[in-house]
């Protein structure tokens, strides 16, 4: 049910979601820092998964600095979007397929096959069902070669709180609203308050989810301590001045777990493990001290 409520929200307006990272300096945001990230951990070459990548901006992207890519997406609008940008963009050779399906069943895709895989701007926050999202992280780490990037990135759940300070004032929502309890406490969003049906994260929660089948190697909060301010954040880049010393700000502190938490996307960076295996917590950490084993 709610993939066929997510797909027709994502129908309606889907130059919108072309156009959505680079509308103002706070999308960004998401946008300037998921490619810094990308940059870092990505290989120098190969072929790429960009599961949920929608209308096929970062496919492009990838395309045009050499990657091979295959693009998979629920929403067939935005697949056609995708289709003509490729064009335009002149990488048809280098896009392998445009797919349409659920990351939750890539069954149409082999095992140990990407040199990494994509996931990014929300498509694992759109399966509200946990059991979904297991067999998402299942198919997508499975598809990706041994020790592969893993990139995905999600609705962050703190930031929500904020968007309860604006529905509060206006009479949609009261301290025993469904919203308040299954949205904010818990996570789980069913749609009715403009976006479709999501599951929003706590930072912990999306390592817990991912750590048995990734070994994490980064988490990051994608608008940072810059999040949820996106007029004031629009305004200062606006100033022009400001805006190299903003940025170098934002990327030095993105990782910071307060920011991560906070964040309206978080990021995480994964490595596939050599091992199905559950994590050991040590293992796990920013630092990267001990070898995939
Ligand atoms: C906010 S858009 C992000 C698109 C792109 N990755 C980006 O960052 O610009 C979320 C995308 O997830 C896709 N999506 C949602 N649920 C999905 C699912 N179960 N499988 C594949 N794609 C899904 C939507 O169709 C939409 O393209």
């Amino acid at each position: 049910m709610s993939k066929k409520l997510v797909r027709e929200y994502y129908s309606k307006d889907c130059l919108y979601e072309w156009r959505r990272l680079v509308q103002d300096p706070y999308h960004r945001l998401e946008l300037d820092t998921t490619r810094h990230f990308l940059r870092k951990y990505l290989p120098a070459k190969g072929l790429v998964l960009d599961a949920g990548g929608g209308p096929g901006r970062y496919t492009i992207e990838l395309a045009k600095q050499g990657y091979g890519v295959i693009l998979l997406d629920l929403t067939p609008g935005l697949l056609e979007i995708a289709k003509k940008q490729i064009g335009r963009a002149g990488v048809k050779e280098k896009v392998k397929a445009v797919v349409m399906g659920s990351i939750d069943n890539l069954n149409m895709l082999p095992d140990d096959h990407f040199d990494a895989v994509l996931c990014l701007g929300g498509a694992f926050s759109h399966l509200v069902d946990r059991r979904n999202r297991n067999r998402a992280g299942a198919e997508l780490v499975r598809v990706a070669k041994k020790k592969a990037p893993v990139f995905i990135s999600v609705a962050g759940r703190p930031a929500k709180f904020v968007n309860a300070l604006e529905l509060l004032p206006r009479g949609l929502l009261s301290a025993n609203d469904a919203f308040w309890n299954d949205t904010l406490r818990r996570g789980d969003y069913r749609g009715g308050y403009g976006f479709t049906a999501a599951h929003f994260f706590t930072p912990t929660e999306l390592r817990q989810e991912l750590q048995g089948r990734l070994r994490v190697l980064e988490m990051i909060g994608l608008e940072g301590f810059f999040s949820t301010h996106r007029r004031e954040y629009n305004r200062a880049i606006g100033l022009g001045k400001y805006t190299k010393a903003l940025r170098e700000l934002h990327i030095d502190t993105c990782t910071d777990p307060v920011a991560v938490g906070i964040s309206e996307h978080i990021l995480l960076v994964g490595r596939k493990r050599l091992h199905g295996r559950p994590a050991r917590s040590s293992e796990d950490e920013n630092q990267g001290q001990s070898p995939d084993s």
